[in-house]
């Protein structure tokens, strides 16, 4: 049976749509659900239109009981038999609560070359380290933030004029490139 793909979420979901449409057609998994720690992520409509069922769960709702949030998401991905969780632009942090009950079947797009730049803001501080190139890497998820074995990374220059926002369009290129193409080279490995 075909791996049952689940991605989370938070905002416009472009990373989200590069791997539901990678997965039309003759490809080892299926998407099952794309869920959302808000109902003002903007990817929940472009689910639906590609014909993926979407849902969310408020994080809000469970102020700093972030186990009680995350048995509400396990509990709407069980609910699809999601086994493989793909993290695509979801801005919460997920605990180890989580993260062991997908243990070895969770991926992350991070937009930066890891271990550079872990965490928020990465774009800004490639640039104001003087650093030459940036980049984005696709990784397993383990209990560490943005750790965990590298599967895929691109590469991008730096441009002498270049402005957080003008790297990350750029960043967002590859991103869009390799994330699929890890998704694929994930699966076939399982
Ligand atoms: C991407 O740059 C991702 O790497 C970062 O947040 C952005 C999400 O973009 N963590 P999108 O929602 O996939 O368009």
């Amino acid at each position: 049976m075909k791996p049952r793909v689940a991605v989370l979420i938070s905002g416009g979901g472009s990373n989200m749509v590069k791997l539901l449409e990678s997965m039309e057609g003759d490809h080892p998994a299926e998407p099952v659900l794309v869920l959302a720690n808000s109902d003002s992520a903007g990817g929940l409509a472009k689910a639906q239109a590609l014909g993926t069922q979407s849902d969310f769960v408020d994080h809000r709702l469970y102020g700093e009981d972030r186990a009680a949030f995350e048995d509400a998401l396990i509990a709407k991905l069980d609910a699809v038999n999601a086994d493989l969780i793909c993290l695509a632009g979801f801005m919460r942090v997920l605990t180890s609560h989580f993260i062991e009950r997908y243990d070895g079947l969770m991926l992350n797009i991070h937009p930066s070359l890891l271990p550079k730049y872990k965490g928020l803001h990465t774009h800004a501080r490639a640039l104001e380290a003087g650093d030459t190139e940036a980049g984005c890497t696709v990784h397993e998820v383990t209990a560490k933030l943005d750790d965990g074995p590298i599967i895929e990374q691109a590469r991008v220059p730096i441009l002498s004029n270049d402005t957080p926002d003008k790297l990350a369009a750029r960043v967002l290129i590859e991103e869009h490139r390799i994330y699929p193409s890890a998704l694929r080279r994930f699966v076939e490995a399982l």
